[in-house]
């Protein structure tokens, strides 16, 4: 099985950007550059003739490209873990182009995806309760910015799950027009 998930990588200044908005506090588990990513969609597992297929379909969208920036932090929160997150504005032409993709995922046959789409990008996670720290974190960040970035291409990974963490793979890269 490949547990797969379609997104967007920010540039590498954009990336540093974010690494620098991260601190050293061991009350987070803090995301490396090789993941850093919006994502557009969360697949799950898929066995090898539905992650073909996946592929194949995602060459035939037609998007365009637009530009992104970084805007403010937020959270996540679950009654005993929770992750932290970047921002990005404007939400409606990435919101398009996850719905472009959903609907691939529907027509090769995934159950719909029923939650909200919010775009962001992980910066770390953690479990139990962090309340304060999280407070603290957002309090210091909430002016976090980025310059406005092209987002020129979607990227389909594979997540290899590891005692060490994830590690995201690209398995492909589709580029908007
Ligand atoms: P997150 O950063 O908000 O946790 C790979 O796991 C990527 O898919 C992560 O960026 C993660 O988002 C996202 N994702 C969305 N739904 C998920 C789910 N149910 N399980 C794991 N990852 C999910």
């Amino acid at each position: 099985m490949h547990r797969l998930f379609v997104a967007i990588r920010p540039p590498e200044h954009v990336r540093d950007l974010l690494i620098d908005a991260m601190d050293d506090s061991p009350d987070f588990r803090w995301q490396d550059d090789e993941q850093l990513h919006v994502t557009l969609r969360f697949i799950g597992e898929v066995d090898r003739p539905v992650a073909d297929d996946l592929a194949d379909a995602f060459g035939r969208i037609r998007a365009e490209r637009f530009r992104l920036r970084i805007a403010g932090a937020g959270r996540f929160e679950q009654r005993s873990s929770g992750a932290l997150w970047a921002g990005v504005e404007p939400k409606a032409p990435v919101a398009a182009l996850a719905a472009k993709i959903e609907r691939v995922c529907q027509q090769v046959g995934l159950e719909p995806e029923r939650r909200a789409f919010h775009p962001h990008i992980t910066l770390a996670r953690w479990k139990g309760r962090r309340s304060r720290e999280v407070a603290d974190f957002l309090e210091r960040r909430r002016d976090l910015s980025s310059p406005p970035f092209d987002v020129t291409e979607f990227i389909l990974f594979e997540s290899r799950l590891s005692r060490h963490g994830a590690h995201y793979e690209e398995v492909a890269s589709y580029a908007l027009v």
